[in-house]
């Protein structure tokens, strides 16, 4: 297939798109910011820029991973924010469908399920973890999940008005970099992303391989919105005991846990304030997660009991 690849430049899409041409596709990548995987420097805000490119690339697909996120905030204006991550997703879908380009797979973020009373744990008025599935009606907290969610708008109306292709991938983390609240806890990086994949978390190979998936199956599903995180081993019915006992649920999942994590210094969370629920991804878009907690709890068991800092 060819395919527009926007954020090419970025930590997904250094990844998926190596990913995109081992399988055979042809992959231009737009950003603003020049890198290995990028064709074309430029910004899905320009309508003319979009226009001239998709008119020359012809492209079977467009998959939107390029755009402003949560560390860009401080750095940007609320305008930048919407003329990039509103506009800009306007800019793409409008120009598929003038220029009958049939699919779009679009990255969007869990984040923007994330209201301010869910952020201070008092999801539903009471201290328990939020159990966050596609069904929930997102308030977001910030510029960052409002235009997010507007994309997504957009999304559903171009799918709905002009029969568009279109998969939503609601994306949960897979930054690199350690957490902005990670100054709080005296836990390794290595450790936090290691409990943040039971709940909150993903690999970029993953969140790559989730965007390959959806390229598969847009024409099939017509339109499809997922939560992409690892699976989680919680249900709804642990929400209550995740916000004040962590470590115990936890343990009832993997009884095995407590040592491993003894022996290499690590910790887990005391409380747990949300929970991404990928279930939905799994039974209709056909995606599951190759790395969650089980496959670090296998590697920390093969690994010996050396430390690991
Ligand atoms: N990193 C995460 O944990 C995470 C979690 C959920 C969702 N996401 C989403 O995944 C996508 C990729 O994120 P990432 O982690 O690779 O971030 P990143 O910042 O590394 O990459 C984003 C890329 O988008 C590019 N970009 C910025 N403005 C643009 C514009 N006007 N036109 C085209 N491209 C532009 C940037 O130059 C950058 O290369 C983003 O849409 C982000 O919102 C990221």
């Amino acid at each position: 297939m060819r395919i527009l690849l926007t954020g090419s430049s970025g930590w997904l899409g250094q990844t998926l798109a190596p990913r995109l041409k081992a399988l055979g596709h042809q992959v231009t990548g737009l950003d603003p910011v020049a890198a290995d995987q990028t064709t074309i420097i430029g910004s899905v805000a320009d309508r003319g820029m979009v226009r001239s490119v998709l008119r020359d690339g012809r492209f079977e697909a467009i998959i939107h991973a390029g755009g402003l996120h949560k560390p860009d905030i401080d750095r940007n204006s609320r305008d930048t924010f919407m003329a990039v991550n509103v506009q800009g997703t306007f800019n793409l879908l409008d120009e598929a469908v003038e220029q009958d380009v049939p699919r779009f797979v679009f990255t969007s973020t869990t984040s923007l399920m994330i209201s301010a009373a869910i952020r201070a744990g008092r999801a539903g008025g009471m201290r328990e973890a939020a159990w966050l599935t596609e069904a929930m009606a997102p308030e977001p907290r910030n510029i960052y999940g409002v235009t997010k969610l507007a994309a997504e708008k957009l999304c559903r109306f171009y799918h709905d008005a002009f029969g568009l292709a279109v998969v939503v991938l609601r994306t949960a983390r897979f930054f690199p970099e350690a957490d902005d609240m990670a100054h709080a806890i005296d836990q390794s990086d290595e450790n936090t992303k290691a409990n943040e994949l039971l709940f909150r978390r993903l690999t970029v190979g993953d969140a790559a391989e989730a965007h390959v998936v959806a390229l598969q199956r847009a024409s099939d599903l017509g339109f499809g919105l997922f939560i992409v995180s690892a699976p989680t081993p919680f249900r709804p019915d642990d929400c209550a005991a995740l916000m004040t006992d962590a470590p115990a649920v936890v343990a009832r999942y993997f009884p095995d846990y407590p040592a491993l994590y003894r022996r290499r210094g690590w910790t887990m969370f005391g409380s747990i304030d949300r929970v991404y629920d990928a279930s939905h991804a799994a039974s209709r878009l056909g995606f599951t997660c190759k790395t969650g907690f089980a496959e670090v709890l296998r590697g920390l068991a093969e690994d010996g009991p050396q430390a690991r800092g």
